[in-house]
């Protein structure tokens, strides 16, 4: 079953910064937030916690690792020993911790460009050197420049810090791709840290492979960093989680603050348990919802802007869309503001090359798609 957005005039009653974010004449489809209304379990959960005043603070919650690890064995087949799982704040608080535990300041770490701009926010953050080896771009395919890679990773390189499913590609690392990985890090002593918040969501007929599953070689470079909240539409709640897989990397990670665990939400972390127990029915209509928007999207820009160049994503709810057929100079996405009243975001931000790329989000109803589409073509 399909879930459905609330309505336009109840989303602009919300107080988060995807309506905070711009004047209320601006229709915002930036930020990974979804319009869709929260599942019944997460709700139900929230209101006994709150009506009976259990806000206190967290103790440990064995609770988390089970949810997860059962989760993780029902969508991909994964084998996660659930006290291998750690809690924490959100995902950029984990990558940055998890960063902190695994290099020195000044060490070498490598992401893959066009990539979610709080990478960059995390390495300059964590005082260690960004290393870029970008996609290869063939039109709207990526590819992974594995030679250039190979390179760095023999050059001395601490930590790979990979977005696995991509944001803003929309893309799924292969199981060979992420194995390569894997080989290559055994090989050359690199960690790699893989962001998988948005590995829920992958799109029907795809496959997400979560890093850590994919070899005896990746359990022992890998860390992966997830959460419920991007699947589950609840990042306000600040809980994430800091999963490894082997004993040698639990011990490395021991080496992170107490605070790690204690600075999350009990709210967020019991929000997190529901999600992952009892939130497949409602994951799923979200997918087909999203999945609906993405071909409905590409509907609405090929009869009316086919300058604009767009492939389904493979993942999550985030279209990426080439618009430099449009002519818009250098940052598109503030042409669409300002003249058209329509907040994405802008390709830059995820690297230089994407520039004339802008991410809008699909997790939405259908009338606001094709309202910003309006929006898009007044903006010419
Ligand atoms: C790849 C990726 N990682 C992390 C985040 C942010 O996660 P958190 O709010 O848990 O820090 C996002 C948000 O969109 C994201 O796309």
């Amino acid at each position: 079953m399909k879930i459905e957005a609330l309505p336009l005039a109840e989303m602009r009653t919300h107080r988060s910064e995807k309506w905070r974010g711009f004047p209320s004449d601006v229709l915002p489809l930036f930020v990974a937030e979804m319009d869709f209304p929260v599942a019944q379990p997460i709700q139900d959960i929230l209101m006994q916690m709150i009506s009976h005043s259990d806000m206190g603070y967290l103790s440990s919650i064995p609770e988390l690792g089970k949810a997860f690890s059962d989760f993780s064995k029902r969508h991909w087949n994964w084998d996660v020993n659930p006290e291998y799982v750690r809690l924490c704040t959100d995902v950029g608080v984990g990558m940055v911790e998890v960063l902190r535990a695994t290099t020195q300041p000044g060490d070498k770490v490598l992401v893959n460009s066009p990539i979610y701009q709080n990478f960059y926010n995390w390495i300059k953050e964590t005082k260690v050197e960004l290393i870029d080896v970008p996609f290869i771009q063939n039109g709207l395919n990526w590819s992974v420049d594995f030679d250039a890679i190979e390179k760095i990773y023999a050059s001395g390189l601490k930590v790979h810090a990979l977005c696995s499913p991509h944001n803003p590609l929309g893309r799924i690392y292969s199981r060979e791709e992420l194995s390569k990985f894997a080989q290559l890090a055994k090989k050359y002593g690199v960690v790699v840290i893989s962001d998988e918040i948005h590995g829920p969501l992958a799109l029907s007929e795809h496959e997400f492979v979560p890093f850590l599953s994919v070899s005896p070689e990746a359990a022992e470079v890998g860390i992966c960093v997830t959460s419920a909240s991007k699947a589950f539409n609840i990042a306000g709640l600040k809980s994430a989680l800091i999963v490894s897989q082997s004993a040698q990397m639990h011990e490395l990670l021991a080496k992170m603050p107490m605070s790690v665990h204690y600075r999350s939400s009990i709210l967020g972390a019991f929000a997190a348990v529901e999600a992952f127990n009892k939130g497949d029915e409602w994951l799923a209509g979200a997918i087909s919802t999203i999945e609906s928007n993405a071909h409905y999207l590409k509907t609405l820009l090929d009869t009316q802007l086919p300058a604009a160049k767009y492939e389904i994503p493979k993942c999550s709810y985030l279209a990426w869309v080439d618009v430099s057929g449009l002519g818009l100079g250098e940052d598109p996405s503030q042409v669409f503001l300002e003249k058209g009243k329509v907040a994405f975001n802008a390709g830059k931000i995820y690297g230089a090359s994407a520039s004339q790329f802008v991410r809008i989000n699909l997790a939405t109803s259908e009338s606001v798609l094709a309202e910003a589409v309006n929006r898009m073509v007044k903006s010419l």
